[in-house]
C-alpha cells in the first residue's frame, strides 16, 4: 500500500485509540468499545476512498456502525477493509496489557469474508516459514521453531489464550519443555507479536475467534511470517450459517493465500494500553501520544509509529 494511504489509514487506528482511552480501567468495555467504532467510523468518513468493511462489528442487523458490507468514506481507490476497532475490549475496561485499535486493508476482494466462529490458528515470524503446521502436534512445532530460530526449546516462548478449551495444548506444550505466555483475550495481538522483533513471543496457537484470523494473518503475510487457520464452529447453527456466504472448504486447512488473496496488504494497530509491542495513549498537560505498529506489504517493513498529537490547549509535546 501507498505511504500516503498508510499514513491516512495510521490516523484512522489513533483516533480510535484516543476515543476509547478514556475509558481505559473504567470496567465498561461496551462503552469504550462504542467510542473506538465510533472514532473508527468518522475517521474512515474523512478519507477520498471508497472503503468496504468487510471484517466488522458484526452483521448490519446488529452492528449500527462498521458492519460488513458498509461502505465509508468520500470515494476513490476501492479498498477492502478488516477492523476490530477495539482488540481486547476486557483488557481495556481493566486496564489490562495489549489492548488495540486493529484495522486491515487490501485491494478489493483481497480479504476473505470470515464468519463469526472460532478458528484454530497457528503463526510464527518469517525464520519459521515452511517449518510448523497447524495439524503438527504442539511438540512438534514448538521443536521445530527451536530449530528454526536457534535455540534451546526450553527458551521457546509460545502465546496461547488463557482458556479451559487450551488445557491439553498448554500441557503439551510445557510437556516438550517450552515456555507458555498466557493471555486473558487478545490473539492479533498473540499472533503479530510473533513477528515483531522485541515482544519474546515465537510462536502462537490455539483456537480464537475467526475474522481476528483474518486480521492477524494480514500483518503476518505483509512482512512474510507464518500462519494457518482452521475454522472451529461452535454450533450446528454457526456453520449453517457460514455455508451460505462460504468461499473456501469450511473444513479444510486455510492458508495464508486463502485468507488474503494479494501481496499488496497492510496491518495496524494503535496501542490503547500499555503492552509489550506498542504503549497505550499517554495523555498528560493536554498533550496526547500513541504508539502504532504499522505492517505494509509494499516494502516488508515493521515500523513503530510514535505520534504526538495536538492537544486541546493547542500544544504539542514530544516526551
Ligand atoms: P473482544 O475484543 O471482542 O473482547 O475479543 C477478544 C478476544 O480475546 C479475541 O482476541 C479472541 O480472538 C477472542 O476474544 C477469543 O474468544 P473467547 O473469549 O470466546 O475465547
Amino acid at each position: 500500500m501507498q505511504a500516503a494511504r498508510i499514513m491516512e489509514i495510521l490516523n484512522v487506528a489513533e483516533a480510535a485509540a484516543i476515543a476509547c482511552a478514556d475509558w481505559v480501567g473504567k470496567g465498561d468495555k461496551v462503552s469504550a468499545d462504542q467510542a473506538a467504532t465510533t472514532a473508527m467510523r468518522d475517521a474512515f468518513n474523512d478519507i477520498d476512498f471508497s472503503g468496504r468493511i468487510v471484517i466488522g462489528e458484526g452483521e448490519r442487523d446488529e452492528a449500527p456502525m462498521l458492519y460488513i458490507g458498509e461502505e465509508v468514506g468520500r470515494g476513490g481507490e476501492e479498498i477492502d477493509i478488516a477492523v476490530d476497532p477495539l482488540e481486547g475490549t476486557n483488557l481495556c475496561a481493566y486496564n489490562k496489557p495489549n489492548s488495540l485499535t486493529t484495522i486491515a486493508i487490501a485491494p478489493k476482494g483481497a480479504l476473505l469474508f470470515a464468519p463469526d466462529t472460532y478458528m484454530l490458528k497457528i503463526a510464527a515470524g518469517p525464520a519459521c516459514v515452511g517449518k510448523v503446521h497447524i495439524d503438527a502436534k504442539p511438540e512438534e512445532n514448538v521443536k521445530a521453531v527451536a530449530k528454526a530460530l536457534g535455540k534451546p526449546v526450553s527458551e521457546v516462548n509460545v502465546c496461547v489464550l488463557d482458556r479451559d478449551r487450551h488445557e491439553d495444548l498448554i500441557a503439551a506444550i510445557r510437556a516438550a519443555g517450552a515456555r507458555v505466555r498466557l493471555i486473558d483475550d487478545g490473539d492479533v495481538f498473540g499472533a503479530i507479536a510473533t513477528a515483531v522483533p522485541g515482544t519474546g513471543i515465537d510462536l502462537y496457537m490455539g483456537s480464537g475467534g475467526a475474522p481476528e484470523g483474518v486480521l492477524a494473518c494480514v500483518g503476518l503475510k505483509a512482512i512474510g511470517g507464518v500462519f494457518m487457520g482452521r475454522f472451529r464452529f461452535r454450533s450446528d447453527d454457526e456453520r449453517a450459517r457460514a455455508e451460505k456466504t462460504a468461499e473456501v472448504d469450511l473444513d479444510g486447512v486455510l492458508t495464508m493465500d486463502m485468507l488474503v488473496r494479494s501481496d499488496d496488504a497492510a496491518f495496524l494497530a494503535c496501542g490503547v494500553t500499555n503492552g509489550e509491542m506498542v504503549s497505550g495513549v499517554s495523555i498528560a498537560e493536554g498533550s496526547i501520544t500513541t504508539e502504532s505498529v504499522v505492517m505494509n506489504a509494499q516494502d516488508k517493513t515493521v515500523r513503530f509509529v510514535k505520534t504526538c498529537h495536538r492537544g486541546e490547549n493547542g500544544t504539542v509535546r514530544f516526551r
